[in-house]
């Protein structure tokens, strides 16, 4: 006898288990309720750096759709050279208030959010007319990428100084009602440039060949963060091999230097650790099978978060060159909990697909994975007609 026909979703219900993807998780004092996050995607909707109505709506609105826990799109820390564009977040005395109002939406819809702590360090762009033009372009070693110089080298006291305005940004998240931070230390941005030999080639103790000295700073800020915020605030780092200039780029060549480089960061203080690629499913060295977060979470106890082109198949720089995705969920999501199940991850995020779809996951949850709005790249376009679009959604 053949099979009876069953539609795509009936399959999923019979085949897949999700509900492993919705137990709860603690990080620090925090419970969240499932392991999805939508991570820091710049949206373009705040106002002389603060959160538009428009952005309050869009995160409220996922967390009504099932994640988990938001964080926020990165927010440049209050130092002059930490980014001199009006149209990104900022978080300063000026905005705070803007920013406690987006954090109680979230909060009255029952969710939790992080705020992601930024500065632009060596890609900040040079020689604008803005108010903080005049300021030079700190970075560990005066470039923005391997090869391309821009701005100077932070001097000791200047480092002192951004390390403060990290520590400073997660006191005013907090004051905010934040539920935690995430330092962003990846894709190429300041804490990235210290943590690469190619782009950090100071001879103090924040430089060198040594692991241990170039991850010092993002670990004295964690350290600073924990020490103001207290123990139980959650502090997820997010970092990455991979660079927007530089897919090849590695901040760590070994399982043994990324295993260093974890032990310092959780001896700082970290809660979580952001281990972001652009495809959740490659193995990171080729001995193994493991996808970065799996090595993180071989090498250390501190709970990760894996992330990269869930249910699509392009990744994220793909999408801002032009190509359009498929969308392919239950691939994807049966991937995930293949990895899932043998402990290579404990929370993921979810970017694109939760851009084009605020109900992906409860979706997911539902295993209606032919109701998912697909993502398109027109979905990333921040023009007028997109932001009445993603209104209209609401
Ligand atoms: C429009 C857009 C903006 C982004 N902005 C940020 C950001 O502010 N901070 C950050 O850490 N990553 C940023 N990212 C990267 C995402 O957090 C995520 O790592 C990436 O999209 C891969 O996830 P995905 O394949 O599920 O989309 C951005 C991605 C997109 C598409």
């Amino acid at each position: 006898m053949p099979a009876p026909h069953l539609p795509a979703d009936g399959q999923a219900r019979r085949m897949i288990d999700i509900e492993p993807l919705f137990a709860p998780i603690a990080l620090g004092g925090t419970i969240l309720p499932n392991r999805f996050v939508l991570p820091g995607m710049q949206r373009g909707w705040c106002s002389d750096g603060a959160p538009t109505h428009l952005l309050t709506e869009y995160y409220r609105r996922r967390i009504a759709g099932g994640v988990g826990l938001i964080v926020s799109e990165s927010v440049a820390i209050d130092h002059p050279s930490a980014t001199q564009s009006d149209s990104f977040a900022r978080l300063d005395d000026r905005t705070a208030g803007g920013w406690g109002k987006c954090i109680s939406a979230v909060r009255q819809e029952g969710g939790k959010i992080f705020l992601q702590l930024w500065h632009e360090g060596g890609v900040r762009t040079e020689g604008g007319s803005g108010p903080l033009s005049h300021h030079p372009t700190l970075s560990p070693s005066g470039l923005a990428a391997a090869t391309r110089p821009n701005g100077r080298a932070a001097t000791i006291e200047e480092i002192a100084a951004i390390r403060q305005a990290f520590v400073q940004g997660a006191v005013l998240a907090q004051e905010a009602g934040a539920d935690g931070v995430e330092v962003h230390a990846a894709h190429g941005y300041l804490l990235d440039q210290f943590l690469w030999a190619a782009t950090n080639r100071r001879k103090d103790e924040y430089g060198g060949s040594d692991i241990r000295n170039r991850v010092r700073l993002p670990a004295e800020i964690v350290a600073g963060i924990r020490a103001a915020c207290g123990p139980d605030f959650p502090i997820s780092l997010r970092f990455s091999q991979w660079k927007e200039a530089d897919y090849a780029a590695r901040v760590v060549d070994t399982p043994a230097e990324l295993e260093t480089m974890l032990a310092i960061l959780k001896a700082a203080g970290v809660s979580a650790i952001h281990a972001s690629t652009r495809r959740f499913w490659e193995p990171e060295w080729s001995e193994s099978p493991l996808s970065l977060a799996g090595w993180c979470k071989r090498l250390s106890d501190i709970p990760v978060i894996t992330v990269g082109s869930v249910g699509l198949d392009t990744d994220v720089m793909e999408s801002f060159q032009g190509k359009e995705p498929r969308a392919q969920v239950r691939k994807g999501v049966t991937e995930l909990l293949r990895r899932f199940s043998g402990g290579e991850f404990d929370m993921v995020s979810v970017g694109r697909s939760q851009i084009a779809d605020p109900e992906w996951v409860s979706k997911v949850h539902r295993l209606e994975f032919d109701r998912i709005r697909p993502f398109k790249r027109s979905d990333m376009r921040m023009s007028d007609s997109d932001v009445a679009a993603e209104a209209r959604r609401f």
